[in-house]
C-alpha cells in the first residue's frame, strides 16, 4: 500500500480550525503546513500547537501560519532507515520525508517507515486538465478528440504509419492474431516467460502455443530454439520485450522471412525500448502495447496496435468496432468485438505523452543507476547483459540472484520489505501453471525460465525512484550478503 501523504497535507492559506479537521481526520496529532503555488513544505502543526494556541484565546479563523513551527525537523525521502530513526524520539514523533525539491512525499513515524512501491504511475501533467475536458464536454465513451489524439501522437512516437487504441494490451494482442488469421490449427511461438496475457491472445484465437525458453542473459525468448518448434501448422512468432528489454528482431525477423511466419510484438513492458535505432513494436506486422496502471505511460487500463500495413489496420479497426462497417452505419460485417478505448483513457494517454521523453529518459537512468551501484562491491546479481545495439527502458528493474554464490533470495526480499521497499517476483513459466502445462511437448526443456523465475525478483522502478533511494537499496544487498558470507 502506498503511503497517502495527502491526508497530511493543508495550504498555508487555510486556518487553525481547517487545520484541526484535516488532524482529527488523519488520526496523526499533525499536519504539514505546504506553499499553495509551490507545495513545498514551509510548517508543521501538531494538536499540541492548537491546544496551546486555544488557551492562548487565539481565534480558530486565524491563518495557520500564526502558529506553525517553521523550523522543523524532516529527512530526505531517500535517507536511510537507521537516519530516520535516529531523528524520531518522544519530541520528534513524525517525520516529513521530502523530495529533493521540499515537497513532502511520504512521512515516518516509528510505526510507519517511509515505503517505495514496486512502480506508481506519474500523473502530474495534463492528466486531470484533460479528464476534466472529458466529462465538461459529456464525451467519455469511445469518441471524442483524445482518441484520435491518442492514436496519432503515439504512431508519431513510435514512427509507424498506423496506430490503433484499444481497451487494454491483452484485447490489442488478442486482435493482432485474429486479424492475421491466426485460429484453429495454427500454432504460435511464444516464451515461456512472460505475463500470461501473452499466451491467454492466442489460446483465445483457438490456436496452439508453442512454449520456448529464454535467455539467461536477456531473459527474452531464446531464438537459437526456434527453429526446431516450426511445423507445417506453425503461423506466427510472438516475442515479448520483456521488462523493457528489447528482443534481436534481426534473428527473429530473419526466421519469420525463412518460414513465412507472421510475428506479432509483444512491448506491452517496452514502450520507448529501442532496436539498432528502431522503436519495439515497429519490426513486426503488428505491435501491441499495454497502458495498464504500472506501465512506463499508462491509461488506466489501455492498449495500442501499431501497423506497417493499412489494409491490416482498416480490418482491426472494423473489428475492434464490433465488426460494424464505417461506411453503413449499425451493418455489420463480421462477428466482431467491443475492444474501443474510451475518451477519458485516452485524455489520460495524451498527457502522458507530452512526457513520455521525460519519463522515459528518467526511467533509463533508474535503471543506469541501479547498475551502476549494484555492481560496484557485490558478486553473484545477474542483470539483463547491457547491448549497446538497443535501448532498454528497464519497465521493471529485474535482477536475479545467484544462490550459488551464498545469497538467498527470501532473505534479501524480506530485508528490503523490513525497510519500506517493495519488490516482486519474477513471472512463474508458464508450463507450471495449470492452465498451460498441457502445452508442454516430449522433450521439452525450460531450464532457463526455471532458473530465472525461482532466483529473480523486480525493485521499484517509478519515475519516483532517486539515486539516494538506489544507494539505500544497493547498500542493503551488500550487508546482506556480507552476513550470508560471514555465516556461511
Ligand atoms: C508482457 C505483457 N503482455 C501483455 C500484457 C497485457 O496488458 P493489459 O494488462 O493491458 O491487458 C501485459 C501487462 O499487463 C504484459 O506485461
Amino acid at each position: 500500500m502506498k503511503t497517502n501523504i495527502n491526508k497530511l497535507l493543508i495550504s498555508s492559506t487555510l486556518n487553525i480550525k481547517d487545520a484541526l479537521q484535516v488532524i482529527n481526520e488523519n488520526g496523526l496529532s499533525a499536519c504539514f503546513i505546504v506553499d499553495k503555488d509551490s507545495s513545498k513544505m514551509i510548517g508543521i502543526v501538531t494538536d499540541g500547537d492548537i491546544r496551546r494556541a486555544i488557551l492562548r484565546n487565539v481565534d480558530l479563523f486565524s491563518s495557520i501560519m500564526e502558529i506553525s513551527n517553521r523550523k522543523f525537523h524532516y529527512a530526505s525521502i531517500g535517507d536511510t532507515s537507521e537516519k530516520i530513526n535516529s531523528i524520531l524520539s518522544d519530541n520528534i514523533k513524525i517525520l516529513p520525508l521530502l523530495d529533493s525539491t521540499g515537497i513532502p512525499v511520504d512521512y515516518a513515524t516509528i510505526s510507519h517507515l517511509r515505503y517505495l512501491p514496486i512502480y506508481e504511475p506519474s500523473l502530474h501533467g495534463n492528466e486531470l486538465s484533460y479528464l476534466n475536458e472529458c466529462i465538461k464536454t459529456g464525451w467519455i465513451s469511445s469518441q471524442g478528440r483524445f482518441v484520435k489524439e491518442f492514436e496519432n501522437k503515439f504512431k508519431e512516437f513510435i514512427n509507424v504509419p498506423y496506430a490503433l487504441s484499444t481497451s487494454n494490451g491483452t484485447t490489442a494482442l488478442h486482435l493482432a492474431l485474429v486479424v492475421l488469421g491466426i485460429g484453429p490449427g495454427d500454432e504460435v511461438i511464444v516464451p515461456d516467460f512472460t505475463f500470461v496475457a501473452s499466451i491467454n491472445s492466442i489460446i483465445y484465437t483457438g490456436a496452439t502455443p508453442v512454449l520456448i525458453d529464454v535467455n539467461k542473459d536477456t531473459f527474452n525468448i531464446d531464438t537459437s530454439l526456434i527453429e526446431d518448434k516450426i511445423t507445417h501448422r506453425t503461423k506466427a512468432i510472438m516475442p515479448v520485450h520483456l521488462y523493457g528489454n528489447p528482443c534481436d528482431m534481426d534473428e527473429i525477423l530473419l526466421i519469420a522471412k525463412k518460414y513465412n511466419l507472421k510475428v506479432i510484438e509483444d512491448a506491452a513492458e517496452a514502450f520507448g525500448s529501442e532496436f539498432k535505432g528502431i522503436k519495439t513494436g515497429a519490426f513486426g506486422d503488428i505491435g501491441c502495447f499495454s497502458f495498464f496502471g504500472n506501465k512506463t505511460i499508462t491509461t488506466g487500463e489501455g492498449g495500442m496496435m501499431v501497423f506497417k500495413n493499412e489494409e491490416l489496420f482498416i480490418k482491426a479497426k472494423i473489428l475492434r468496432d464490433h465488426g460494424m462497417l464505417p461506411e453503413k452505419k449499425y451493418w455489420h460485417a463480421y462477428v466482431g468485438y467491443n475492444y474501443r478505448m474510451t475518451n477519458m483513457q485516452a485524455a489520460i494517454g495524451v498527457a502522458q505523452l507530452e512526457r513520455a521523453k521525460e519519463i522515459i529518459e528518467k526511467k533509463i537512468q533508474i535503471g543506469k543507476g541501479y547498475r551502476r551501484e549494484l555492481c560496484k562491491n557485490i558478486l553473484g546479481i545477474r542483470l539483463v547483459k547491457e547491448n549497446t545495439n538497443s535501448v532498454n527502458t528497464y519497465w521493471l528493474f529485474s535482477l536475479v540472484i545467484e544462490s550459488e554464490l551464498g545469497w538467498n533470495k527470501g532473505k534479501i526480499q524480506q530485508k528490503l520489505q523490513d525497510n519500506g521497499i517493495e519488490t516482486r517476483n519474477l513471472f512463474y513459466p508458464l508450463h507450471v501453471m495449470p492452465p498451460y502445462n498441457k502445452y508442454i511437448k516430449k522433450d521439452d526443456k525450460f531450464h532457463v525460465t526455471e532458473y530465472l523465475s525461482e532466483n529473480g525478483f523486480s525493485l521499484p522502478s517509478s519515475t519516483f525512484i532517486n539515486d539516494d533511494n538506489i544507494k539505500e537499496i544497493a547498500r542493503i544487498f551488500s550487508e546482506t550478503y556480507q552476513m550470508n558470507t560471514i555465516l556461511k
